[in-house]
């Protein structure tokens, strides 16, 4: 297959300051079904994750812990890519900002802002909690207290470098006037430009009230502070400033895949960096909206709140990787927030994969077994019904495409289902156990048959990116093991000839409902205590 070219795609770099939650494990979702997808199609896929761990927070944890900052990240982490090996999310790249190449890149990233003459040194003011040793945006506090550990702040200063953001305001401005894609949907667009029109400050870059960072290469006295650590990763993982052809080939990324929250920083902050150290600009930020319990946030410490139990881990083990990924791909629409709770998924998976894809590909294989000696039959026969089926399964491959360009992963989801829903209404319409009855309509039952099999040999190309384990189960039974899903394939009718179908295990089996919430919420309710 020729390469489309590149594509890289990356998540945000998770902070390791507690295991993942149902929150982050959404983003690292979409990412991988799109990095799947684009492969599929024929692109040459660069898919970087990882983690962000240094700063105040991890160094305070760690401390309560009795560890060492790197102690207490080497743990978390270590589950971070447990979790992921796991859901087997596809990823080229982990990159942890503790490791020596990330280290050396964000200093050479500071020098050459440094010497552009966008960092100098002056003076932070912020609130600050002695006894924490930690500065505060107002924002920050709880009840105008420290959010650590509940004492009074107090103005303060301190030394730090700053970056010349201000300078950059015009340059982001024209950015988003003439590459307007960089930033959608609009409405975050012009959220952003209300930002930078207001005036921008500087930008805070260094701490030394702490040391769990990157050490300021022209004073050991401070380290790097959040923003630039974090998001030089993107370009460290390809090498950047070390001569690696990764980053020739791979950078400009073409998407950042952003919590919504975090979209400021990815599109003003980045960009501004970008353009002090010369270097092109990503292609897209996109910002995803959020998960939603009790109407906040889904987050660690509001699950104790609830008892819905949002720990991917506990979720993969009851329901498998492929459910749980359908779930969170199909029932959310991109870049809007949306509530989770155990009930809703639980339905989700039961209607959309138990019944429907579930059922279909179990009736097919049986009645393929049952009336033709398991072979698939050829078809001879054709009238408008079989000719709805065949149109709108193979032209699904195009809506899927089109809804995947401005990553509506639900949408596409809801095209390859209206294939499945439309085949199960087929063999409805088409009632091959009456067919069977009669020797004179044994053409047109094998036409049934065909046109099945067809059909689910579509679907499983189709939904590879979003569940490539179902994908391979499926094409088990239907006798195509042997044979790669092709993307181009799902745009072709006939291409079964001579395969067997072998009966297998349900795809996903029913979940009693009722049954599977009480003990869920035993198991939140228990995580919560
Ligand atoms: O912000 N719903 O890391 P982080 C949907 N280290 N997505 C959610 C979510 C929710 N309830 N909660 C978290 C950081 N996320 C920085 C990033 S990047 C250079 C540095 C997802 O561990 C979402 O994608 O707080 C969000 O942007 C990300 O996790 C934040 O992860």
């Amino acid at each position: 297959m020729n390469s489309k070219g590149k594509y890289y795609i990356t998540t945000p770099i998770y902070y390791p300051s507690a295991n993942l939650h149902i929150g982050h494990t959404y983003c690292t979702v979409m990412a991988d079904a799109m990095a799947r997808f684009k492969r599929l199609q024929g692109y040459d896929v660069m898919f970087l994750t990882g983690t962000d761990e240094h700063g105040q927070k991890i160094q305070t944890l760690a401390d309560a812990k009795g560890v060492t900052p790197q102690e207490y990240v080497d743990e978390v982490v270590a589950g971070i890519i447990k979790l992921w090996e796991t859901m087997e999310i596809s990823y080229d790249d982990f990159i942890r900002t503790t490791e020596p190449r990330h280290i050396k890149s964000v200093q050479d990233m500071f020098m050459r802002m440094y010497e552009k003459g966008d960092i100098y040194k002056g003076e932070y003011e912020g609130l600050y909690c002695t006894p924490c040793e930690s500065f505060w945006t107002e924002s920050q506090l709880v009840d105008g207290k420290c959010p650590d550990c509940g004492r009074p702040v107090t103005k303060a200063k301190e030394e730090a470098y700053f970056f010349k953001m201000s300078k950059y305001a015009d340059k982001l401005l024209e950015l988003f006037r003439e590459k307007p894609e960089f930033l959608e949907p609009e409405t975050r667009r012009n959220e952003m430009i209300a930002f930078v029109e207001q005036g921008m400050e500087d930008l805070c870059i260094s701490r030394s009230t702490f040391d769990w960072g990157i050490p300021v290469p022209i004073d050991e006295k401070h380290v790097i502070y959040v923003w630039l650590d974090a998001l030089t990763n993107y370009i460290t993982a390809l090498g950047w400033n070390t001569g690696d052809e990764l980053f020739e080939k791979y950078w400009p990324a073409d998407v950042h895949l952003v919590g919504k929250e975090i979209v400021r920083f990815h599109s003003l902050i980045w960009p501004a960096m970008l353009m002090s150290a010369d270097l092109p600009l990503p292609k897209q930020v996109r910002g995803h909206g959020w998960l939603l319990m009790g109407g906040e946030k889904v987050s660690k410490s509001k699950a104790a709140k609830g008892q819905d139990v949002i720990d991917p881990v506990i979720l993969i083990e009851r329901y498998g990787i492929d459910a749980l990924k359908y779930f969170l791909l199909r029932e959310y629409t991109f870049g809007q927030d949306g509530i989770f709770t155990n009930e809703v998924m639980l339905r989700r998976m039961n209607f959309d994969l138990a019944n429907d894809l579930g059922n279909l590909l179990s009736r097919t294989v049986s009645m393929i077994k049952k009336y033709c000696g398991s072979e698939v039959p050829e078809a001879t026969t054709k009238d408008a019904i079989d000719e709805e089926l065949i149109e709108l399964a193979v032209n699904a491959g195009h809506r899927v495409e089109e809804n995947m360009d401005e990553f509506k992963f639900n949408m596409a989801l809801e095209e390859i289902w209206k294939v499945v829903r439309r085949a199960n209404k087929y063999i409805d319409e088409k009632e091959p156990w009456a067919l069977a009855k009669d020797e004179s309509k044994k053409a047109e039952l094998d036409t049934v048959m065909r046109n099945l099999a067809e059909s689910l040999r579509i679907v499983s190309i189709l939904i590879e990116p979003y569940m490539h384990t179902t994908t391979e189960r499926m094409r088990e039974q239907l006798g195509l093991s042997d044979v790669k899903p092709v993307w181009e394939d799902a745009f072709e009718f006939y291409k079964m000839d001579g395969c067997k179908v072998e009966k297998g295990q349900q795809l996903f089996p029913r979940i009693d409902i009722d049954k599977e919430l009480e003990e869920l919420y035993a198991i939140g309710g228990a995580a919560a205590k």
